[in-house]
């Protein structure tokens, strides 16, 4: 596992960026595995900024996502559809279909069977951006003492819907449940790259560093069996 210390957010975003396109430069065609949340922000925001500038094109790239909350409209502003949307694919060229969420209007397991077959025939992704929850969930694999291989169902924790209430008017809101790809999946993918911004994210960063151990009740500590991980942490989320 590599770990790059950043100066700040837009450090940390940059370099990570960097990685990226480094990658899409080598590679057009290039299999994303895209995520949401705050902190990939900045990291589109230098894939739009290369992508203006035709340093990359997004033209022959595909993408899948990590999850979606059940039950929300994918035009709805809380929806990951709609993250996506505005913060990514709104402003770059990819092809009709080329980019793909799980979607699951209601907790049935058959979309979860669906996102696998999926998965499954778009093969191995290149790269996969991925977030920390500050419980060290990846995707919505949250801390267990199991942990889901493939597409599933998974009932938020209440870590989990505390982070994410401030997108919402009120707690309440919050979604209960979301479908999310399984572990086997996260890190199906040549280079995975772990962002981590934040005081709030230094309890899990320090654990995911500190830790020799790789255990359910930390998701991300798998990380440290892949042979190509990248986690790009910034001086808050490192020091706290
Ligand atoms: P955040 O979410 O980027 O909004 O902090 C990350 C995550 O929960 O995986």
């Amino acid at each position: 596992m590599n770990i790059i210390v950043c100066k700040d957010y837009d450090d940390m975003s940059k370099k990570a960026a960097d990685l990226v396109i480094s990658n899409m430069v080598e590679k057009p065609q290039i299999k994303l595995g895209l995520a949401t949340g705050s902190t990939p922000i900045g990291l589109y925001q230098n894939l739009i900024k290369a992508s203006d500038e035709g340093e990359i094109s997004f033209r022959y790239a595909r993408s899948v996502n990590l999850d979606e909350y059940v039950g929300i409209d994918p035009t709805n502003d809380q929806s990951y559809q709609y993250f996506m949307n505005e913060n990514l694919f709104n402003h770059v060229k990819f092809d009709e279909g080329a980019t793909k969420l799980p979607h699951a209007p209601e907790a049935d397991e058959k979309y979860c069977k669906e996102y696998d077959a999926y998965l499954d025939e778009f093969g191995q992704r290149d790269i996969q951006i991925l977030g920390i929850g500050p419980n060290g969930h990846l995707a919505f694999n949250e801390p267990s003492d199991k942990l889901n291989r493939r597409t599933s169902i998974v009932k938020l924790s209440e870590e989990t819907i505390e982070a994410n209430s401030r997108f919402f008017e009120s707690r309440e809101d919050v979604p209960k449940y979301a479908i999310s790809m399984g572990m086997a999946d996260v890190f199906n993918a040549k280079t995975l790259i772990l962002l981590a911004s934040g005081k709030n994210k230094h309890e899990a960063v320090k654990r995911l560093i500190e830790e020799d151990t790789i255990y359910p009740g930390l998701p991300a500590s798998f990380l440290t069996l892949h042979p190509n991980a990248y986690v790009f942490v910034d001086e808050d989320a490192y020091r706290g």
